[in-house]
């Protein structure tokens, strides 16, 4: 299995698997800074890098840019060829072409360098900021160089062909489309957007691939996690009795192939053509740990099986 993917039809190459930053430098859901801190996550990013992942996903917002700050200073210790993707948030007081070039210099300044991978709009919001308008700026980003592609981050089946459209225009292909996809949020492929995605030669970019730590089968009713996950039905005890099943099912093929759990549900993901998960890690042994979900295949009936155990979570 190869490991590396094409980001849409751009000609970006990346990683087979990504590695998210949104708990780099974010205090509010993640409480950063109080149970790990800058030298754990520096030691994530190394640890990444030197597994073969090269794909970091930031975002402008993630910790009020402190993501994308800790990024550009951990990606100067490196001479690792690296393909960074961050996210333009849509918000109510940008509402012009010149806001939208502002905030893309912005990000390449927190991040220090002159160009990167990939640009996602974070939310399909519009505001005041028309669709097309939006468009017609990033268009201007990848011909200045800033940008060497585009993406769109929560769009919907329509609002992603919407999108596709607008950038064709310019002669840009869409490279993606960043939405929650795991074993236990399944809901894209229901909504007709999977589908749709791999007819426009978009690809998924899967995040929360972890359901935030669940799918690592390390929580349980007297083991949850500290903070904001602790208000997600998901983990209180009627969603982790829905749970067993499927983490059983992850154990009877992480045994198999001596893998974590946590590694069979990336590599499902992987198994979805056109798929690229990007889960987020605190630390050095995180990462590595997910860093083993590429250069192996689940069988397909083993794929089949994980696909029948999760039908719960399609709608
Ligand atoms: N576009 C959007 O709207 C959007 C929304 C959400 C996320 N994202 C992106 O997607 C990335 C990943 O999503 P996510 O962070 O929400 O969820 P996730 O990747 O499903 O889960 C990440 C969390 O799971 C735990 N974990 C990760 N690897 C582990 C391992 N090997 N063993 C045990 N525990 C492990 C860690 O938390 P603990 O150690 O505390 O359990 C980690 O913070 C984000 O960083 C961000 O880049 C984008």
């Amino acid at each position: 299995m190869s490991t590396s993917r094409q980001l849409g039809r751009t000609g970006v190459q990346v990683s087979a698997l990504g590695i998210g930053t949104w708990a780099w430098g974010d205090k509010l859901f993640w409480g950063y800074g109080d149970r790990y801190g800058e030298t754990d996550v520096e030691e994530a990013f190394q640890a990444s890098v030197s597994a073969g992942i090269t794909f970091f996903d930031t975002a402008e917002v993630y910790g009020t840019g402190e993501s994308e700050r800790l990024l550009g200073r951990f990606c100067k210790t490196t001479s690792s060829p690296l393909q960074i993707a961050t996210k333009f948030g849509p918000l109510p007081w940008r509402f012009t072409k010149a806001s939208v070039l502002e905030a893309i210099e912005a990000s390449l300044s927190r991040l220090q360098m002159d160009s990167i991978a990939l640009y996602q709009v974070h939310w399909p919001f519009s505001f005041l900021l028309s669709q097309p308008t939006l468009f017609e700026a990033l268009a201007e980003g990848v011909q200045r160089g800033w940008i060497q592609s585009v993406g769109v981050s929560n769009y919907n089946e329509q609002q992603m062909q919407n999108a596709h459209d607008s950038l064709a225009s310019f002669g840009i292909p869409l490279a993606v489309n960043q939405v929650r996809y795991s074993l236990v949020t399944r809901q894209i492929e229901q909504q007709g957007l999977l589908a749709r995605s791999r007819q426009l030669g978009v690809t998924l970019l899967a995040y929360s691939p972890l359901a935030q730590g669940l799918l690592t089968g390390k929580y349980t009713a007297q083991n949850l996690p500290q903070g904001a996950r602790r208000l997600d039905p998901r983990f209180n005890a009627k969603g982790l009795t829905k749970l067993a099943p499927v983490l059983d099912a992850l154990k009877q093929s992480a045994e198999a192939h001596d893998k974590t759990l946590g590694q069979v549900a990336l590599n499902w993901l992987i198994q979805q053509e056109n798929v690229i998960p990007i889960p987020g890690a605190k630390n050095a042994r995180q990462a590595q740990e997910n860093a083993g979900a590429i250069g192996w295949a689940l069988t397909p009936d083993e794929v089949e099986a994980l696909e029948q155990v999760s039908r719960p979570y399609l709608h």
